[in-house]
């Protein structure tokens, strides 16, 4: 019997000695791209690449012994990541996905993205055809569950989460050659969330940590976002996103590089608002296309920040950092006129 070659295992394995050259298979693989892309493009997070390129290597590995008839198994795939919101969890989760599909560990590829809601029904007999319907989409590629320590709730044994909880747990175990599944969310939640279901930490074979962005880094994630949209900050500009990136931190519902991305669009909105109101002839591309100092300390943040009195009602509570506008509300039409 000949090796068993995997996925598409471009002639890596030399059939007559059994053995396998390792970087041709990875260059087959086109998983280098996805990794160079990962350094390239996100920034920081360098914990996070380092434990990608070892699962890479890992997975590579497997692969070469498979080829040489030395595993049969298909390994433990689900992961979990955790950090603080907008540390780039989702994003990188993407990346994961590709790399996983490139390294022939899931056949299609693709993230299926959920919270709770889109697994537990409301009513009895609504949670499994609903947890069975997100994997039928997921199957082949990952399920990106968001949040996931909200499937368990510790005060209720009745909650329907429970029932998902188990139709995952299953699946997680007896399809893992077809199925991987990421668990996202905050760390000590998450934490909390293993030591009451342990079966689905000892069904997790990597957890990889998301530190929080570093205020270098988000000017430097400011400044990659803005140049993927043709805008530039002007020297005085990035001054000012300096300092409200400082003050910006220490205020309610900061979520790292989400609040840089929201920031921004405010300020291109103020931009705008600012080249209109001028009205001050043509303008060249470069006029278009800097966001001036006024541009950021517009923003509320300056001015005695996000907690105060207005904000509290809208602002939803720490728990559900997707949903607040994480910063101040939109400009007075009738201000300043
Ligand atoms: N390291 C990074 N470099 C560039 N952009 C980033 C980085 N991390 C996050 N982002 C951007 O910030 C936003 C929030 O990231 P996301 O992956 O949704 O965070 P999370 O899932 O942890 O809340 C996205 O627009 C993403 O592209
Ligand atoms: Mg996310």
């Amino acid at each position: 019997m000949g090796p068993e070659t995997v996925g598409g295992g471009a002639g890596a394995a030399d059939a007559a000695d059994g053995a396998v050259d390792l970087r041709a298979l990875y260059d087959a693989s086109g998983a280098r791209e996805i990794l160079e892309q990962l350094d390239r493009e996100l920034v920081g997070l360098v914990p996070v690449k380092r434990r990608i390129r070892e699962i890479s290597s890992l997975l590579l590995v497997e692969r070469a012994r498979r080829e040489v008839g030395l595993s049969h198994e298909a390994p433990t795939l689900h992961m979990s990541f955790t950090g603080n919101p907008g540390t780039g969890k989702t994003t990188v989760a993407h990346r994961m996905a590709d790399l996983l599909h490139r390294l022939g560990y899931i056949r299609r590829g693709q993230l299926v993205s959920v919270t709770r809601d889109d697994l537990v029904g409301q009513y009895i007999g609504h949670t499994a055809p609903k947890t069975k319907e997100i994997l039928k989409k997921a199957m082949g590629g990952v399920l990106f569950i968001d949040e996931a320590y909200y499937l368990y709730r510790s005060e209720n044994e009745r909650d329907y989460g429970q029932e998902s909880i188990e139709i995952l747990l299953q699946v997680m175990e007896n399809q893992r050659e077809d199925l991987v599944v990421i668990l996202a969310g905050y760390a000590d939640r998450m934490d909390h969330f293993f030591s009451a279901n342990p079966g689905f930490r000892s069904r997790i074979a990597h957890h990889i940590e998301f530190p929080d962005y570093r205020d270098e880094e988000l000017i430097s994630i400011a400044r990659t976002m803005l140049e993927r949209q043709n805008y530039r900050l002007s020297e005085a500009a990035e001054d000012a996103l300096q300092e409200y990136v400082a003050l910006r931190r220490a205020q309610p519902h900061f979520a790292n590089a989400r609040s840089i991305r929201n920031a921004l669009d405010r300020a291109r909105l103020r931009q705008a608002n600012r080249l209109f109101q001028a009205d001050a002839g043509p303008l060249n591309a470069a006029e278009l296309s800097t966001l001036d100092e006024a541009d950021i300390r517009a923003s509320r943040v300056f001015s005695g920040g996000l907690g105060g009195a207005g904000r509290e009602a809208t602002a939803a509570a720490p728990a559900d950092p997707e949903a607040p506008p994480d910063s101040e509300a939109p400009p007075d039409p009738g201000a300043g006129s």
